[in-house]
């Protein structure tokens, strides 16, 4: 048998373990997550005018989102706890790994997430995984309180990210971003929902300082959605909405971290409009080749909008975080794509198309 333990798909228990709170007893349960790609985008950097730019696209997970370096972690240790069922409130791609995951692990798995509110692709992940799923009337910010409440009075281990393992999987993107330019980016740049993430990568950048593998940490750049732009206003939202839905959070459990990341880091949080949420997605998909979701594309817009307004440096090295695959919301239009239909005149076709005659 080929030997996995130190391949890049061995997966993140293997690959980060020595810098993650595993023991003899963890299982090293892996679905090959991790070690994803943090792809050169010239032709985006150009547009944005700024000097180099990186996406770590996040997608190529095996469930496709960021979720999964987190997720292996949390049931993992739920595992070596002892506990056999698992729950999560989710506006769709955190219940999608934890049902992967659960089902790897031999865990049942209970997911809570607002009625009519998740994409189709993340629901049918967890069905098909063989979650159970429970629709609740409000949004992701009445499911996660629902959650705390099952969590204190029954035997689940809850695995959303306030669950701190979470964190401790999810900040294993950072050492990979510097593991593999060998150095960090002046900018890391993230979209920001429920806040877990802007919170893990902020612990990676600083442990791998504190162990001398970088001299200086990135500024943490955030991006909210503007009608789910709670640390942005200030101020929870009560009803939020944008057509990114998986930031689609009014009261961030790691409102907190996020704060500190962002002050300790000289770090900025802003909000896009979802038009530019829209755009930023085409534009990477079209100039770069890269297909993420909505709240994905927020990273970028958030970068563009701030360079525009000459609030960062154009000199500046800028790693954006592409949190999940364009797949996993099919909701959203290719806007000014036509497609040709074919009426048996193939002259015609190549007419329509511009091809030109040899
Ligand atoms: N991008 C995507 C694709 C997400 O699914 C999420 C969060 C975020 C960004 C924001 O990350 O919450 O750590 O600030 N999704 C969660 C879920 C809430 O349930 O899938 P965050």
């Amino acid at each position: 048998m080929e030997n996995r333990e130190n391949s890049t798909r061995a997966g993140v228990l293997a690959r980060y373990g020595a810098r993650l709170p595993l023991t003899k007893d963890t299982p090293m349960i892996s679905l090959s997550e991790g070690s994803t790609p943090c792809i050169p985008a010239p032709r985006l950097a150009a547009t944005l005018g700024l000097s180099s730019l990186y996406l770590k696209f996040e997608g190529m997970n095996p469930t496709g989102s960021f979720k999964d370096r987190g997720m292996v972690v949390a049931i993992a240790k739920a595992v070596e706890e002892g506990a056999t069922c698992v729950i999560c409130a989710s506006t769709g791609n955190t219940s999608a790994s934890a049902a992967a995951y659960a089902a790897r692990a031999g865990l049942s798995c209970l997911i809570l997430v607002p009625k009519g509110k998740i994409s189709k692709s993340k629901l049918l992940q967890a069905q098909m995984h063989g979650a159970t799923v429970v629709s609740v009337g409000g949004s992701f910010d009445t499911a996660l309180s629902l959650v705390r409440s099952l969590g204190a009075a029954y035997r689940v281990a809850i695995v959303n990210s306030i669950n701190p393992y979470r964190i401790e999987g999810q900040k294993t993107a950072a050492f990979e971003i510097v593991d593999e330019l060998g150095q960090a980016p002046d900018l890391l740049v993230l979209p920001v929902g429920n806040a877990g993430n802007i919170t893990a990568y902020w612990k990676g950048f600083v442990e791998d300082k504190a162990a001398g593998r970088i001299p200086s940490t990135p500024r943490m750049i955030g991006g909210q959605a503007a009608g789910a732009a709670p640390i942005v206003l200030g101020h929870p939202v009560e009803s939020p909405e944008t057509v990114a839905s998986a930031i689609r959070i009014g009261n961030p459990a790691s409102w907190k971290q996020a704060l500190a990341a962002l002050g300790e880091s000289d770090g900025i949080i802003d909000m896009v409009e979802d038009e530019d949420i829209l755009s930023a997605q085409r534009l990477l998909a079209r100039a770069e080749g890269v297909f993420c979701e909505p709240a994905s594309a927020t990273s970028v817009a958030i970068l563009g909008r701030l360079l525009s307004e000459n609030r960062l440096p154009r000199d500046s090295s800028a790693v954006c975080v592409l949190t999940g695959h364009g797949l996993k919301d099919p909701s959203v239009e290719p806007h000014g794509h036509s497609s040709i239909d074919f009426d048996g005149d193939l002259a015609g076709l190549a007419k329509a198309c511009k091809l030109v005659p040899l």
